[in-house]
Order: structure tokens, then sequence, then C-alpha cells
């Protein structure tokens, strides 16, 4: 296990957003370590992807802190957040569809600087290694139109990986996938842990979120209800996992 820092690389105090009139997200507060799974449970609309948004700057807080490593990154746009070590695997993969595999992890390496594509040979090396490590090696030449959704999903990932963020947000990864690709994206997840990153997770699998995550924090109409460990959580009273199966 690694050691913890006194200072996460990540914490959230008082976190609220407003929709007009719907509070999505009450004063919610967590930390998540270096090498820290931290599961976010709860029914459909409990506020989730919203807490997600909110970190990666997709959506802005009402009110709340939000620090990476010391600053209060909250309020930021999204690529200043991005630059700055916060990664999120979106549901929805966007790679672009004239370039490669291949090419589409070495551009989310060199975001800012299209140019070095073709002449980096240390650029090129990165870029295979991820790829091997989401286990896209077989088809870096493929252009994604012609690529299986899990196989979207990994290079959604990939460019994720490309930045070494410090945190990694990931909402829903094992939608639409077969049992065989779960235990994939498990270990492909387990991986961020055990490089250090601090990770945020959601999905509707409560059983393999529960065999992956360190702590899970239970969310219910966008209000903490409880953190721990999924044991402790799910066999609390009055019992947490009835309000989480209401959704
Ligand atoms: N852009 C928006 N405008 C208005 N309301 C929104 C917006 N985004 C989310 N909401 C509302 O905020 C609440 C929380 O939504 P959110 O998507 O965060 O929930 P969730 O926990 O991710 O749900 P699910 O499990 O279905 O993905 C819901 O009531 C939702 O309808
Ligand atoms: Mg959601």
């Amino acid at each position: 296990m690694l050691m913890r820092s006194a200072q996460p690389p990540l914490r959230v105090a008082g976190l609220t957003k407003r929709f007009g009139g719907l509070v999505a997200v009450r004063n919610l507060g967590f930390e998540i370590h270096r090498g820290e799974i931290l599961g976010l449970i709860g029914p459909n609309g409990s506020g989730k992807s919203t807490v997600m948004k909110l970190i990666m700057g997709v959506e802005r807080a009402t009110a709340g802190r939000i620090v990476l490593e010391g600053t209060d990154i909250a309020g930021w746009p999204t690529h200043r957040i991005a630059q700055h070590g916060i990664g999120i695997v979106f549901q929805h993969s966007r790679p672009l569809h004239r370039q490669t595999v291949l090419e589409n992890i070495k551009l989310a390496l060199l975001p800012d600087s299209l140019f070095k594509l073709v002449a980096e040979p240390h650029v090129d090396r990165r870029a295979r290694d991820i790829a091997i490590q989401v286990g896209l090696e077989a088809v870096m030449d493929r252009r994604p139109p012609t690529l299986p959704f899990a196989d979207l999903r990994r290079l959604e990932i990939a460019k994720v990986l490309a930045r070494d963020p410090k945190v990694v947000l990931v909402d829903e990864p094992f939608a639409g996938l077969t049992s065989a690709e779960i235990a994939m994206f498990s270990e492909i997840i387990d991986g961020f842990r055990r490089e250090g990153r601090a990770v945020l997770l959601v999905d509707h699998n409560v059983k393999s979120v529960a065999a992956l995550v360190d702590r899970v924090l239970a969310l219910y109409l966008g209000e903490y209800v409880a953190e721990g460990t999924t044991e402790q959580v799910m066999t609390m009273r009055p019992s947490v996992a009835s309000i989480l199966a209401a959704g």
C-alpha cells in the first residue's frame, strides 16, 4: 500500500450544484488519496455524474471548493483542469475518426503540438506502451469507426492515460460490456491505483464496483448518505442498500 501524503491529490468541500430549483449536489465533501479508488454509488439522478462534471469543470459549481494538490480549481475551465492533472474517462468515446488508434493516442500525448505527430520517436514509443497497457496492441493501426465498442472504450482510457493524470474520474465504465470485458476493464482501473493515481469511480454494477474500490460514498438525491468500505455501507441501518436500490 502507498503512503498517504498529508495532502490528498483531491479534496472536495461544501460542493453544491443547483439547476434552477433542483439541488443536484448538496454540500458534499470527500477526499481521495494517492493509490486509492473511491466509489460513488447511488440511484439514478442522485448526482454522481454531476459531481464528476463539477470536478472536471464541465459544469460550474454553485458553491464549494475543489482542491487539486492544494490549489482550488473550482471555476477553472476544463482544459486548464486537465493540464493540472485531472482526467475523465467519458462513457461515450470521441476519437478522431480519420486518425488511427495510435495517432489518436499520440495526439493526446501532445495536445498542444500537432506538428510533432510524425517526428518524435519517444512519443511513438510511449503511445505504443499505452496502447499495449489498455489492450489495443492488435488494433493500433486501425481507425476508430472500424472498432468494436469495448475497444473504443479502451481508446478513451488510453487518451486519458496519455495526459498522466493524478486524479482519474471514471463514469460508468462497465455499461454495455460483457463480464469478460468488465474483468478486463477492472484490471485497467486497478492499474490506475497501482500507478498511484487517485480514482473516482461510478457504476451501476455494484458488484464490480465493490470488488475494486477501497471505499464507497453513497449519495441520495444529491446528499451524502454514508461512507466506508462497501460492506460497512451496505450493512448500515437504516438500510442504505434499500435506499440505493430505490433507483
Ligand atoms: N444540465 C442539467 N440541467 C438540469 N438538471 C440536470 C442537469 N444535469 C443533471 N441534472 C439533474 O441533476 C440530478 C442529478 O443528475 P446526475 O446525472 O448527476 O445523476 P446520476 O447520479 O449520475 O444518475 P445516473 O445514475 O442516472 O447516471 C438529476 O435530477 C438530473 O435530472
Ligand atoms: Mg450518471
